[in-house]
C-alpha cells in the first residue's frame, strides 16, 4: 500500500492523498482579477488527482504584487473572481487552498518570460517597493532599493493580510498559507540579510521574527478555528549560515504552533544571490524538512525536486514529510498523480485519482504493453 495515496486529515478537512499541487504564480490576472485561465487550470490540477490545490501566491495589497499581473485579494471583485476556481477545484474532489503574501522588495517585477527585471517607479507597470531596511536584494543596479517601512506601513501591511484572509475564507478556501518565504516582505524581516532595523522589528531573534508573529497571530483570530493555517517559511539559505538560519525558523515554528500553527511548508530563503542551493540534487531538502517535523512536531510539507515518484513516496512513508509539493512535473503532466499512482503499483490507479468519466475508461481498457500485444 503506498503511503503517498494515503488521506491526510487536518483540523476538518480531509485530503484524499499526500500531494500538494504547489502555489504557482501564473502572473495573468488583471488588476489581481483571476479569469477563465485560473478556472481551467486549477480545475486541471484538481481532476488530475491531487489532493489539495493551492491557489498561487496572491497579492494583499498591490504593492505587494510579485509582477503587474498576479493574482490580488485586496478588493471584493477579486474575491468573487476566485469562486469559480473553488468550486471547480472543490468540485473535482480536491480541497482549495490559497497563499497570501507580499513580495516586498521583490515586488514591481516583468513577468519571468518578459525579463524577470525590476521596473522603474516612473514606468509603465512599476512602482515604489517596501522592506524592512532600504538594502536592496542585489545589486544595486539591477534591484530596487525599498523605502524603509515605518510602523504605519507595518501595521497597514498585518492589516490587509489580515483582510484578504477573511475574502479567502468567504471564497470558500479550506487551506491557508502565508507566503513567508522566499525573500518575499514577511521572510525580509527575518533575514538579516534584508533587515537592518534598530527598532522593536529588528536585530535580536524576538524583533525579526515579530513581523511574522503579529501577522499569523492577527490572521489566526479571522480563519476559522477547524480550517488548517499553513506558512511557508524559508528555513534556510544555502549559505555559510544554515546551522543558525535553521536552528532559528525551528524557535520560530515553536511560537508560531503556541499561537495556533497547524502545518508548515518547509522552503527555501532565496534572500540573496549570493546562495548555493543544491538545485541538481534530487529532494534536497528532504534532511531539513525531516528535521524540522521532527524538532517542532508540526506537520511538514517537503517540496523541490520531488516530482519522481519514488522520491516522494519515499518522502511521506520514511517520515520526512507528511505533504508533497510538486511543481513543474504537474505543468508538465497534471495528471502526474494517476502516472505516480501507476508507477507505485497502487491498485486501481484511475480509480484512486481521476474523475469516473476518465477512470472508467483507463481501468477497463488500459492498452496493453506493446511486446504483450505483438503476442496476442
Ligand atoms: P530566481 O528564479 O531568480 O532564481 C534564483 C537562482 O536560482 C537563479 O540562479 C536561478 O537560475 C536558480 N534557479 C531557480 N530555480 C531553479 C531550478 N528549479 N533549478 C535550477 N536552478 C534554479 O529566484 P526567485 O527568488 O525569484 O525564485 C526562487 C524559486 O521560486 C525559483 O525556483 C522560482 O521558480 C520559484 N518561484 C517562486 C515564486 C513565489 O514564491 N511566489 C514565484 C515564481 C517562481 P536561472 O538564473 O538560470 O533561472
Ligand atoms: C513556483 N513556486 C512558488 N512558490 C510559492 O510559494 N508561491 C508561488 O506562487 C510560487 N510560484 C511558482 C511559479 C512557478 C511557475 C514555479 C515553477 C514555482 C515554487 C513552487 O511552489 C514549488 O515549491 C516548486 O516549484 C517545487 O519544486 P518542483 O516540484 O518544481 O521541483
Amino acid at each position: 500500500m503506498s503511503d503517498l495515496f494515503k488521506p491526510f486529515t487536518l483540523k476538518s478537512v480531509t485530503l484524499r492523498n499526500r500531494i500538494v499541487a504547489a502555489p504557482m504564480c501564473m502572473y495573468s490576472a488583471a488588476d489581481g482579477v483571476v479569469g477563465e485561465w485560473h478556472r481551467a487550470h486549477l480545475a486541471q490540477l484538481a481532476a488530475g488527482g491531487a489532493g489539495l490545490v493551492t491557489v498561487e501566491m496572491t497579492a494583499v495589497s498591490p504593492e505587494g504584487r510579485i509582477t503587474w499581473a498576479d493574482n490580488g485579494l485586496w478588493n471584493d471583485a477579486q474575491a468573487q473572481s476566485l469562486k469559480p476556481a473553488v468550486d471547480a477545484i472543490r468540485a473535482a474532489g480536491a480541497v482549495p487552498g490559497i497563499q497570501l503574501g507580499h513580495a516586498g522588495r521583490k515586488a514591481s517585477s516583468n513577468r519571468p518570460w518578459e525579463g524577470d527585471n525590476q521596473i522603474a517607479d516612473d514606468a509603465t507597470h512599476g512602482w515604489p517597493v517596501i522592506g524592512p531596511s532600504a538594502l536592496a536584494f542585489g545589486s544595486e543596479k539591477v534591484w530596487k532599493v525599498p523605502s524603509e517601512m515605518t510602523m504605519d506601513d507595518i501595521a497597514r501591511v498585518q492589516g490587509d493580510f489580515v483582510a484578504a484572509a477573511r475574502r479567502a475564507r468567504d471564497a470558500g478556501f479550506e487551506w491557508l498559507e502565508l507566503h513567508f518565504a522566499h525573500g518575499f516582505l514577511a521572510h525580509s524581516f527575518l533575514s538579516p540579510y534584508s533587515n537592518r532595523r534598530a527598532d522593536g522589528y529588528g536585530g535580536s531573534f524576538d524583533n525579526r521574527t515579530r513581523f511574522i508573529r503579529e501577522t499569523f497571530a492577527a490572521v489566526r483570530e479571522v480563519w476559522p478555528q477547524n480550517l488548517p493555517l499553513s506558512v511557508r517559511l524559508g528555513v534556510i539559505e544555502y549559505d555559510d549560515r544554515d546551522e543558525e538560519t535553521l536552528a532559528e525558523s525551528i524557535a520560530l515554528i515553536k511560537l508560531l504552533k503556541q499561537d495556533g500553527l497547524d502545518f508548515v511548508s518547509v522552503s527555501v530563503g532565496f534572500s540573496t544571490p549570493d546562495a548555493t542551493i543544491p538545485w541538481h540534487a534530487p529532494a534536497f531538502m528532504a534532511p531539513v524538512v525531516e528535521r524540522v517535523r521532527h524538532e517542532t512536531g508540526v506537520p511538514t510539507a517537503i517540496a523541490w525536486g520531488v516530482g519522481d515518484p519514488v522520491l516522494a513516496e519515499h518522502a511521506v512513508h520514511s517520515g520526512q514529510a507528511d505533504l508533497v509539493k510538486i511543481g513543474r512535473a504537474l505543468l508538465a503532466n497534471p495528471h502526474w498523480p494517476y502516472t505516480a499512482a501507476v508507477a507505485l503499483g497502487v491498485k486501481a490507479a484511475s480509480w484512486a485519482t481521476l474523475p469516473a468519466p476518465y477512470a472508467f475508461w483507463l481501468e477497463h481498457h488500459q492498452p496493453k504493453p506493446v511486446d504483450e500485444a505483438v503476442e496476442a
